[in-house]
């Protein structure tokens, strides 16, 4: 019989386990969020592990039961999120828990899915003991996007930008390529395909005329393709030929009702039309429509000028900033206006990692006072 502190001991690393594994799925479950699920037998040894892979692909909870096989009987099932209750594109996972015979589960996050939820009381009404709550920081924090998108309706926003040390984004004549290292653009790869969309405003689109599509040194195969997304108000930016037009990846162009657009639709380009707000397009309704085709996370490009309003608008869940050991003096810093006039406005971050990246530092930080619903 195991003590106390050797259960709790084989329970966090069950649980942990069950994290790594969720996270593998990242970039690729969307509009569904990374689960991982971890069986361990009535003796407590492995007896089956599987991870959300793809959206319309099995459940973390069915894999996991599918490699256990008989083992699951009495067995206990550690889950990243709180098992599914409804029948969506595949069952739901706390029935099948209660068919393979687990008798315990220990869950981390529930789910906030008014669809999805109640598996937790569907387990303990077949008589299975379930708890909630084992690494729920760690669990939260590897679902950011897609809780995130379920609690406030709207996609997850990382804002990226790439920056001198002296916080500059160009030098004063326009120029910028490149500011960060080739371990530092690679990195902006890798962030890129765990979005489900990428956005730049038409600033950026005139200056860099960007591809916006995921590349990387050992292959692109299978790498999710994010929408690249211009907020191009008057559809000026976006000009036949534009690199994001290419058949890379999907692409959305949004514009203003009013806007003259035929030649992106001739160009092949979706377009989008939304409300202006006083500058450029409502940031909101940009989200909104985002949300409304499945996007769930977002990685905002720039320029300074489109994230200075996601940053007015309560719109930027994380930022995370490559800054380069380099120095300008002058030219853009990395966010314009965001409605900020006094210090005791200043939005205030906590920092969540810091990371040597090359020669490069990547700085990762979410705002203090988490965003709410009300923006
Ligand atoms: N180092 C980096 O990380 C990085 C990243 C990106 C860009 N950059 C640099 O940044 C520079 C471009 O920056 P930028 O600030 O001029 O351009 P930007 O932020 O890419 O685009 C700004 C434009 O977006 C449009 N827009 C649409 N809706 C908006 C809204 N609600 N609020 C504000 N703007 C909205 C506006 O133009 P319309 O109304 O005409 O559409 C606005 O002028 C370039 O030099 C580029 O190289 C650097």
């Amino acid at each position: 019989m195991a003590t106390a502190a050797e259960a709790a001991t084989t329970d966090a690393n069950a649980m942990r386990r069950a994290l790594a594994l969720a996270a593998r799925g990242l970039g690729s479950t969307s509009p569904n969020p990374v689960v991982g699920c971890v069986v361990l037998d009535a003796e407590g040894q492995l007896a089956g592990a599987g991870f959300h892979q793809r959206a319309g692909g099995p459940h973390a909870e069915v894999h996991a039961l599918r490699e256990a096989g008989e083992r699951a009987r009495g067995g206990t099932a550690y889950v990243t999120l709180e098992p599914c209750n409804h029948t969506g594109r595949t069952g739901p996972c706390a029935q099948a828990l209660i068919a393979a015979g687990i008798t315990r589960v220990v869950y981390a996050v529930a789910d906030p899915n008014p669809q999805a939820t109640g598996g937790a009381d569907t387990l303990r009404a077949a008589g299975v003991r379930v708890e909630q709550g084992l690494l729920a920081d760690e669990a939260e924090a590897g679902n950011a996007a897609w809780l995130t998108s379920v609690r406030l309706g709207r996609p997850y926003v990382r804002w990226k930008y790439a920056a001198t040390l002296d916080g500059r984004i160009a030098a004063a004549d326009s120029t910028s390529r490149w500011i960060t290292s080739a371990e530092a653009r690679a990195d902006v790869h890798r962030l890129r395909a765990e979005a489900d969309a990428v956005i730049v405003g038409s600033g950026t689109m005139r200056a860099d005329d960007p591809h916006l599509a995921v590349r990387g040194t050992d292959g692109t195969d299978g790498v999710n393709q994010p929408l690249r997304v211009v907020v191009d108000t008057d559809a000026t930016a976006v000009k036949r030929g534009a690199r994001v037009l290419d058949d890379a990846a999907p692409t959305l162009i949004a514009v203003a009702e009013d806007a003259d657009a035929a030649h992106l639709a001739e160009a092949g380009a979706e377009v989008v039309r939304l409300p202006r707000a006083a500058t450029g397009l409502d940031i909101h309704a940009l989200l909104a429509a985002l949300h409304t085709r499945g996007v769930r996370s977002v990685l905002l490009e720039g320029g300074p000028t489109l994230a200075g309003a996601f940053v007015a608008a309560g719109a930027v869940d994380t930022v995370t900033g490559y800054l380069a050991p380099v120095l300008l003096g002058a030219g853009p810093a990395a966010l314009a206006d965001a409605g900020i006039t006094t210090i005791t406005e200043a939005l205030r971050l906590d920092v969540t990692e810091t990371v040597r990246v090359g020669p490069d530092l990547r700085i990762t930080a979410v705002p203090a006072t988490p965003v709410s619903k009300e923006h």
